[in-house]
């Protein structure tokens, strides 16, 4: 599980993250919503060791993310990461950009590496489009390029930054639809979104962030229903 306990993150004077105490457990889908500048991708970024912290901790099954000790490139293969712009390699197909990590990072053998990508690239749905370049794929089926990428180092958890918010609206379903159907397998997932269809029909919990405040928490049915935080309920009042 992801524990973290009284996180604060500076950059320079300004303080991003005011102290954060959150629990994600196995198996649980967290989504975080909140107005742009809250916090959210920073907190992502002190979970998977992108960003230093300046106070508390952030354990990730039990292991501190930043000790100096804590070897961060194996811990970072436990967490999945998708960003919100689609990151493959151009000049590489389908499969040899999810073959890529395994292979460089895990040392599979070629063959091996090959078959993981294969798998993770029909998982999210691409089993079609193995040989085929990024540049000739959509935006969604970039995405899901990118999930699978993620998917092939088998991580414990996923991290996703607003997976779908570089998207045309036409493609943002397909990409949904795959994050939904890791959902449904059981994968650990924190998902910062702006989709609220998603966070509240997927999603265990919701937590609203607001100017670095973790505001609130609780199963979508209480935030998107009885929001005990003035914040979140003048928020969702002006994304709906
Ligand atoms: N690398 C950085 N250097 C300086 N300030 C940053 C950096 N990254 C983010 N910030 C600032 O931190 C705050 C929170 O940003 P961010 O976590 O990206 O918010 P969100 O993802 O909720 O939109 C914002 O005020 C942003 O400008
Ligand atoms: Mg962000």
């Amino acid at each position: 599980m992801i524990e973290i306990r009284g996180l604060e993150k500076y950059f320079g004077a300004l303080q991003v993250l005011k102290g954060i105490d959150l629990d994600v457990e196995k198996g649980e889908v967290l989504s975080v919503i909140g107005a742009s500048g809250s916090g959210k991708s920073t907190l992502l970024y002190c979970i998977n060791g992108l960003e230093p912290i300046q106070k508390g901790t952030v354990l990730v099954d039990g292991t501190d993310v930043h000790a100096k000790t804590t070897d961060i490139n194996k811990l970072r293969q436990k967490l999945g990461m998708v960003f919100q712009q689609w990151n493959s390699f151009p000049h590489l197909t389908a499969l040899e950009n999810v073959a890529l990590a395994p292979k460089i990072v895990k040392g599979k053998a070629k063959s091996e590496a090959r078959d993981i990508a294969e798998k993770q690239l029909r998982h999210v749905g691409l089993g079609d489009k193995l040989n085929v370049y990024p540049n000739n794929l959509s935006g969604g089926q970039q995405q899901r390029l990118a999930i699978a990428r993620a998917l092939a180092m088998e991580p414990e958890y996923m991290l996703f930054d607003e997976a779908t918010s570089a998207l045309d609206p036409e493609l943002v379903g397909e990409v949904l639809d795959t994050m939904r159907l890791l959902a449904e397998e059981g994968m650990t997932m924190i998902c910062v979104t702006h989709e609220m269809g998603f966070a509240r029909d997927v999603s265990d919990r919701v937590a609203y962030f607001h100017q670095g405040v973790m505001d609130e928490i609780g199963p979508p049915d209480q935030i998107f229903g009885d929001a005990k935080s003035e914040n979140t309920r003048k928020f969702l009042a002006n994304v709906r």
